[in-house]
């Protein structure tokens, strides 16, 4: 078997560092938090740390509106905390993935103040500028995720420009050289400090169509949809051109050792293909959002692995998500029991799992009233439903006052269920979700078939989904995930026997099975087989 390399053998976490752990009382999470909590994650079998933007910022967009890419903003700290965050990452035998916001600005960030400043200033074309129609109306009509028109006046020198989500973040111009040779500057300037790679937000939107010709409209747009699909982005996103660019920022990663690049791409499977490269030169880990918008059915789930696991180019290492802070939390989602299930799920597939803070110990999507709703995305379409907060509030730790996270007013209130659903509590217990975590990954990271092995569908019906894990000369695993909430049976193929190794049931570890199991509802097993 291929030497693995880090980010094919371990497991990735994503902490939003906002609400991980405030180290001063301020209410929001910060980089001097995480350094607490790093054993934690350590004991947890996490081997990279992805923590989501830090960087200078009006938070117009909580860090994804970065007015400086070389510093942190001082509410998570300075520099100096960071280097002893990657220096304590390091020295646990773990990895630090930054997030990399390469597609727009702060419009608060120094590039897009001289852009705006005149039409002549050497800065205008590194921001997308256009004439009003002669109408005086918007240059296109391609439109804002975030709502609204994705062009936003600008009355001192009479020209729109382009945003691709807030108008407080105007896209860069990717087709000017400086600006690809100043973002390559900036990951340089992380890679020098000894961050292993780089999360790449919006990779697929970096680059827009050479003529900005009008999107196409979307024949299944339905009102409690987002503005934004409206219209199908098929000039304002994936361009062809964008893979040069993946290319060139691959390039400069491959100068380094072992550092790797994850693209945040929502495509269908076939153009996020693309992304991995001609000959797997581009993104390491496109993300593989397919668990984030399929319905939870067997038959669904086995068909999108299926055709994931056929398009993977020669060369390719696939990758699984759960979560993420843009989407609602898994439990909420699919209920806390059938969330166990979906954790065996993500780990024991063929690829580099992310697991989102919180989503280990069942966290749940947290009601907040409209007061105090703080993302765009939910105050920009307050009919819609879209707010991301409930699945961004603060990580109970314990018992004491606001879960241990704060002693401050927290940014956003936490469950109210903080004092009996916490990672103290849990860790006690081996029934918890958390110890299911603990333990898959670490069955995960101790057996080849089931960090590398081939993934081999054996069965599916309506309530199960059967797979073999396996690789040349290690043990097979077989894993049943019961997708109901109704008790089942599965009957082994004739020559089938082995012990059950893990289980959402601990009790049942042990036990030998033979032609048939019996499983109850929301019921995972993996086990070791005999031949
Ligand atoms: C990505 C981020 C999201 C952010 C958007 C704009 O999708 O994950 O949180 O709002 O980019 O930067």
């Amino acid at each position: 078997m291929e030497q693995q390399l880090w980010w094919q053998s371990g497991v990735i976490y994503q902490i939003y560092p906002r609400s991980f752990q405030d180290s001063n009382q301020d209410g929001v999470g910060d980089l001097r938090g995480i350094l607490q909590r790093l054993d934690y994650l350590q004991s947890l079998g996490i081997k990279g740390v992805w923590i989501s933007p830090v960087f200078n910022s009006p938070m117009a967009d909580f860090g994804y509106d970065i007015s400086d890419y070389k510093n942190i903003d001082p509410i998570f700290g300075d520099l100096s905390d960071f280097d002893e965050l990657i220096q304590e990452i390091h020295r646990r035998d773990m990895k630090l993935i930054l997030d990399l916001v390469p597609n727009h600005t702060s419009d608060q960030h120094p590039w897009f103040l001289e852009s705006r400043s005149s039409k002549e200033n050497p800065k205008r074309d590194w921001y997308i500028w256009k004439d009003a129609l002669p109408d005086g109306s918007v240059p296109n009509n391609w439109l804002a995720m975030f709502g609204g028109t994705g062009w936003e006046w600008d009355e001192a020198t009479q020209e729109y420009y382009y945003h691709a989500f807030l108008k407080e973040q105007p896209d860069l111009n990717w087709r000017n050289p400086e600006v690809q040779e100043a973002m390559m500057d900036v990951m340089r300037f992380w890679l020098d400090k000894g961050v292993d790679g780089f999360r790449v937000d919006v990779m697929w939107h970096m680059i827009k169509d050479a003529n900005f010709r009008d999107n196409p409209v979307n024949p299944e747009y339905a009102s409690h949809m987002a503005t934004y699909n409206q219209l199908l982005p098929v000039y304002s996103t994936d361009q062809p051109e964008v893979h040069d660019i993946v290319y060139k920022m691959r390039s400069l990663l491959d100068e380094y050792e072992e550092r790797m690049m994850i693209g945040e791409i929502y495509l269908p499977i076939r153009s996020l293909m693309s992304y991995y490269g001609s000959d797997n030169n581009g993104a390491h880990l496109p993300f593989n959002f397919l668990l984030l918008s399929l319905s939870w059915n067997t038959h669904q789930i086995a068909a999108a692995i299926a055709e994931y696991e056929a398009a993977i180019p020669a060369g390719g290492w696939p990758n699984w998500v759960l979560g993420n802070h843009d989407q609602p939390r898994i439990a909420s989602r699919i209920g806390s029991e059938q969330a166990k299930v979906a954790a065996m799920l993500l780990l024991t597939l063929r690829g580099t799992p992310t697991i989102y803070y919180g989503d280990e110990i069942g966290m749940r999507d947290v009601p907040i009233p409209f007061e105090e709703v703080q993302d765009p995305q939910g105050l920009n379409m307050p009919d819609k439903n879209l707010s991301r907060d409930p699945a961004r509030t603060p990580m109970p730790w314990d018992d004491s006052k606001n879960g241990g996270f704060t002693q401050g007013q927290p940014w956003l209130r936490l469950d109210k269920n903080y004092v009996a659903h916490n990672v103290s509590v849990q860790d006690k217990d081996p029934r918890s979700m958390l110890s299911l975590y603990k333990r898959l990954i670490n069955l995960r990271q101790k057996e080849a078939s089931l960090m590398s092995g081939q993934y081999i569908p054996v069965y599916t019906d309506q309530q199960i989904m059967v797979y073999i894990r396996h690789t040349d000369g290690e043990d097979r695993f077989m894993v049943i995930l019961n997708l109901s909430h109704r008790p089942c049976y599965y009957n082994f193929p004739s020559s089938v026997n082995g012990t059950i190794e893990l289980s959402t049931s601990p009790e049942l570890e042990g036990e030998r099975i033979k032609d048939k199991i019996s499983l109850h509802g929301d019921e995972g097993i993996i086990i070791r087989l005999n031949n």
